[in-house]
């Protein structure tokens, strides 16, 4: 997607730097910062810290940091040692596991001098994937917000909860895939954009809606329940960091409640669903490890001075905080899921019928 008139992905090996090139996610949409990822430290940095974010561009990351690990030591125990190393960064999105599971399968038949380039060349190809992937989610989804408009004949309004955008995948995002091409194709459009709490996610959404000219309002997160109840809401669409093979999502924190409300309201409740976040292993949502991270996320915001981003404490000192960054929403509650291969119900076998091959492979 553009940046001030230039298009960019959300990362991309810099040939010239001899290193990975990511957009820093922890200053938008305060500032627009690319930096260098260059060593092991730094490829597990990033993700901790979530200079890069969001299921998808965490799994193409994790790619990149097997190909340099191969470039530096292309052993069988430096391919061990840097699969656990990144597999440890983040619990919750599975992407990571998919990444470097496909890694491992890929890399450890190979003599060691034919690593370095095998795993700098499947880095790019899952890279690359991602974004047919994501396209493919945008052609499936776009009928959706179609046949609405054709109903109603006004602008769609599409509430979203964090950031399932071009910058938390590899390029054109998960859930703002179809809403891009909607937008693109004339099919007038509304984002309510949920702020998501406690990291924000929602201003990287909304400063992306933004540069690609797509009408949009900003909201606190508890106001979706008043605007579905007012009729303010034609739809929902989310993103998704790991979802069950039964179509249990698990979703950044607060998005259960949003599926509540849709469901108390009628209002359909659809997620984004590229095939490596789904978790052919597990059934029950309630497996799934859901991530705590520090604290100071809560206690603290981080907003836009005269001088700059800057961290300002919202809670009493010493109060303490609790953390937990997704939540899993029952597939009950979900309308539909926006795969690449197509939209199905949030079921085994909906999920069973588009995916035969992978299904029947891990059960
Ligand atoms: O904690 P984050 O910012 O990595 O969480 C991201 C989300 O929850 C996204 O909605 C999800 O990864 C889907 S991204 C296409």
């Amino acid at each position: 997607m553009r940046v001030d008139g230039k298009q960019y992905r959300s990362l991309w090996w810099d040939e010239e730097a001899d290193a990975l090139a990511i957009i820093d996610q922890r200053w938008l949409p305060h500032a627009f910062r690319v930096e260098h990822v260059r060593s092991m430290d730094a490829f597990v940095e990033a993700i901790v810290q979530m200079r890069v974010r969001g299921a998808p561009l965490i799994g193409a990351t994790a790619a990149y940091g097997i190909a340099l690990a191969m470039r530096l030591d292309p052993s069988d125990g430096a391919l061990a040692a840097a699969t656990a190393r990144l597999l440890a960064t983040r619990p919750t999105a599975v992407n990571l596991r998919w990444a470097l599971d496909r890694c491992r399968l890929q890399l450890a038949p190979l003599p060691a001098s034919e690593r370095p380039a095998a795993a700098r060349a499947l880095a790019r190809r899952i890279a690359d994937e991602d974004v047919e992937i994501n396209r493919a989610i945008g052609a499936h989804g776009l009928p959706l917000i179609r046949q609405i408009h054709d109903r109603t004949d006004r602008p769609v309004n599409i509430l979203t909860h964090c950031n399932a955008g071009w910058i938390a995948t590899v390029d054109l995002g998960t859930a703002t895939s179809p809403i891009y091409q909607a937008h693109d194709a004339g099919i007038p459009v509304h984002v309510w954009v949920d702020e998501t709490r406690p990291r924000n996610q929602g201003a990287l959404t909304a400063w992306e809606l933004a540069a690609h000219g797509v009408p949009h309002t900003y909201v606190v997160d508890n106001a979706g329940g008043l605007l579905m109840q007012r009729g303010q809401v034609d739809m929902v669409v989310t993103g998704t960091d790991r979802t069950t093979r039964r179509g249990d999502v698990c979703n950044k924190i607060g998005t259960y409640l949003k599926a509540l409300a849709a469901r108390d309201s009628g209002v359909p409740f659809y997620v984004a669903l590229p095939s490596p976040t789904i978790d052919w292993t597990v059934s029950d949502g309630a497996e799934i490890v859901i991530e705590e991270r520090d604290g100071r996320e809560v206690s603290h915001v981080i907003g836009r001075t005269e001088d700059g981003p800057a961290e300002v404490a919202v809670s009493p000192p010493g109060s303490p905080v609790g953390n937990w960054a997704f939540d899993v929403t029952p597939a009950r509650l979900v309308t539909g899921l926006i795969t690449e291969r197509g939209v199905c119900a949030a079921t085994e076998a909906g999920l069973g019928a588009l995916f035969p091959d992978v299904a029947s492979a891990v059960a």
